[in-house]
């Protein structure tokens, strides 16, 4: 049996008592995805995970798969996303969820901690199944009957086999039902979200941009201060993030970042 320890009642819980780099048995992985759905954000802290060990953890949960932005890649393992916000890599800053301008979104984010500042760089983590839920009917119903159209984001430089792979746009619904629990959820990158369909980009931003603002209350937010070794687990299919800009450059922040295949959203 897992030990999890519930970080607030409404988002994060600490799985305590686990080293991942010895392997994670189908067992636990089950255990581990159920724990997931339900509290939205896994914490692991002390781990010892090399690249490859880090590939076998999070490939027991899930499939990794190849991220937006090639130029990023680990050069060894390039399932493995490098974040460290040094030359033109910017931090997301905005709430976003990740890679919706793929039609199967990646169902979860992992990351794991390399290198961290002394201060600041905190990542949060919003649940947006309580953000959905809180708000009125009337916008609940407005809100289900809407699509937003993906695209990359334009943060970034898009090299041509990237373009090729991952920029199609791709059509989602402004909510989403979690494939496991059943509930509802915002689900949007506003950076990607190019427009919703039968609106324009202006007004779109606008109106997606007010939502975030309205929907997503302090109680809804884990916020994570990391420690060297930390390893974050995400269910981007009802959850929103963003990195604190806050920190001094001049110390490092490198994080290893892993996604997990996902479904189409519904
Ligand atoms: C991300 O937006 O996926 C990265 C989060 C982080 O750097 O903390």
């Amino acid at each position: 049996m897992l030990e999890i320890v519930p970080l607030s009642p409404i988002i994060g819980a600490q799985i305590r008592a686990i080293d991942l780099s010895a392997g994670v048995a189908a067992s636990v992985a089950t255990e581990l995805r159920r724990a997931l759905a339900r509290h939205v954000a896994l914490v692991f802290r002390r781990q010892r995970l090399s690249p490859d060990r880090l590939l076998a953890a999070v490939g027991a949960l899930g499939q990794p798969e190849r991220q937006n932005y090639s130029q990023f890649n680990h050069p060894e393992f390039p399932d493995i996303g490098i974040l460290d916000y040094e030359g033109e890599q910017t931090p997301a800053n905005m709430w976003h969820t990740d890679h919706t301008n793929r039609v199967a979104p990646p169902m979860a984010t992992v990351l794991y901690a390399v290198a961290v500042p002394g201060h600041g760089g905190d990542t949060s983590i919003a649940n947006m199944r309580a953000a959905y839920a809180a708000l009125p009917a009337t916008l609940q119903r407005e809100l289900e009957s809407l699509k937003t159209v993906n695209t990359f984001d334009g943060q970034f430089a898009v090299r041509a086999n990237d373009r090729e792979r991952f920029g199609t746009p791709v059509v989602h619904p402004l909510v989403r039902t979690h494939p496991e629990t059943g509930e509802k959820a915002l689900y949007f990158h506003i950076l990607k979200a190019e427009r919703i369909v039968g609106r324009t980009p202006q007004a779109s931003r606008v109106f997606l941009q007010d939502l975030l603002d309205r929907a997503i209350e302090p109680a809804f937010v884990y916020r994570h201060r990391w420690q060297v070794g930390d390893v974050l687990v995400i269910d981007n299919r009802s959850a929103m993030h963003k990195v604190h800009d806050d920190y001094d450059r001049a110390e490092k922040r490198l994080l290893h970042r892993v996604i997990i295949a996902g479904d189409r959203p519904i």
